[in-house]
């Protein structure tokens, strides 16, 4: 990477991508338009509006000028001509697969997504849309599951909670063959760490939610792709409203201001506390892509810049341990979600994924012995002091 190529510099574009340097007021700071419509000055200026003789804005759900700023920021750095928020990453996921697809269709999804992803796509049935569910990087299952009415092709990467990194380029290049349309879900990594779009992705998602914002305050969802089809989205959300309101639109800008500090920093500690866990017998596995001993390693290696901030790993013991290690942990709260500046941990056998029974999420690989970490930005030195402590009581 040539640190002077302005399209990679992520904290020039994380700071001033989408800004208008001259702003309302010579204000610094992006201004909230917390506004829910839009006025124009007599019926000629309208027509002049409807005829794209003048810019500007008509309607809160149509879009507002807070939000264009998020959106031309996050296109930035993700290499995107086009990007749309949405009120959260499901009101994403949910928008994106309803707007792209139509009943008769399938489309294929890569196992290990997040759980209500996993279940929006099974609902789709009753759109008349099948899903088929392959495991995550199985190339010949994908082929198989190939049909002449597929469509489209959903995965992360890095998968969530297993942490499995898919091959882009395999990926493009399948989908391409088969005339599909690939969507990635990019939560995990950021476009700090990967940018799909890069590697001919046609559309990439993010609950930005979770590191864009960064500061577990907000809800929001973002899709990023080429003008056609993020616009034909856009004409989809402006019907059905899964839209962001202005003040969140600023939370987020403000947040991925810093978001290459925050997730360098991210990186950096849960590698440390990755290889750390590694070598702890009161470890069984460790998932994390940076570890030379994921099966995946070479690929993240490849294709990303760093492997994010999430760590899962089973603890050597009954579930009765396992809790007794969270509740023996000082520093993350015990809560969902990943990506803030807070650490947190969760237990997915009892919390994500409680609703399944044993076998469905043995199937899956939600063992009882599994913890997903996600490190926050307090100092690597103590948060691996107190995982230790934690270990110790076991
Ligand atoms: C990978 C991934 N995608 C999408 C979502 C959904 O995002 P949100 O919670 O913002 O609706 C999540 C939430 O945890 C997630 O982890």
């Amino acid at each position: 990477m040539d640190k002077s190529d302005p399209s990679f510099a992520d904290s020039f574009l994380s700071v001033h991508g989408g800004e208008d340097r001259n702003k309302y007021a010579q204000s610094l700071i992006p201004p909230i338009a917390q506004t829910s419509t839009f006025v124009f000055n007599g019926v000629a200026d309208f027509e002049d509006f409807k005829a794209g003789q003048r810019g500007g804005y008509e309607y809160g759900r149509y879009g507002n000028p807070t939000q264009r700023v998020a959106e031309e920021k996050i296109a930035a750095l993700e290499g995107a001509e086009d990007a749309l928020l949405f009120s959260s990453g499901m009101a994403a996921v949910c928008s994106v697969l309803l707007a792209m697809l139509r009943s008769g269709q399938h489309m294929i999804v890569m196992e290990d997504c997040y759980r209500m992803t996993d279940k929006f796509c099974r609902s789709m049935k009753k759109f008349g849309i099948e899903a088929t569910f392959v495991k995550a990087g199985d190339m010949e299952g994908l082929q198989a599951a190939v049909r002449p009415e597929t469509r489209l092709l959903f995965s992360e990467s890095p998968t969530n909670p297993h942490l499995h990194v898919l091959d882009l380029n395999r990926l493009v290049s399948f989908a391409k063959e088969n005339s599909l349309k690939l969507l990635i879900d990019s939560t995990l990594a950021t476009p700090i760490n990967q940018r799909p779009i890069s590697f001919g992705v046609d559309l990439v998602i993010h609950s930005a939610t979770k590191y864009m914002g960064g500061h577990n305050d907000l809800m929001a969802g973002v899709v990023c792709g080429p003008e056609s089809l993020v616009g034909a989205i856009r004409e989809f959300q402006s019907v059905t409203g899964a839209t962001v309101d202005p003040h969140t639109a600023y939370l987020l800008i403000r947040g991925l201001k810093t978001m290459a500090l925050r997730v360098r920093q991210q990186n950096e500690t849960a590698l440390e506390l990755a290889r750390y866990l590694e070598g702890s017998e009161r470890v069984r596995r460790v998932f994390y892509p940076g570890l030379e001993s994921h099966k995946d390693h070479t690929i993240a290696r490849e294709q990303m810049r760093g492997y994010g901030g999430v760590v899962s790993f089973e603890i050597d013991g009954s579930i009765d341990e396992v809790k007794q290690f969270i509740q023996a942990l000082k520093i993350p709260q015990y809560a969902p979600s990943l990506g803030g500046v807070e650490t947190l941990v969760q237990h997915p056998a009892t919390v994500s994924h409680y609703d399944m029974s044993k076998e469905e999420r043995l199937a899956v690989g939600i063992t009882d012995e599994l913890v997903r970490y996600s490190v926050g930005i307090e100092e690597k030195e103590v948060l691996i002091k107190d995982i230790e402590c934690a270990l110790s009581v076991l």
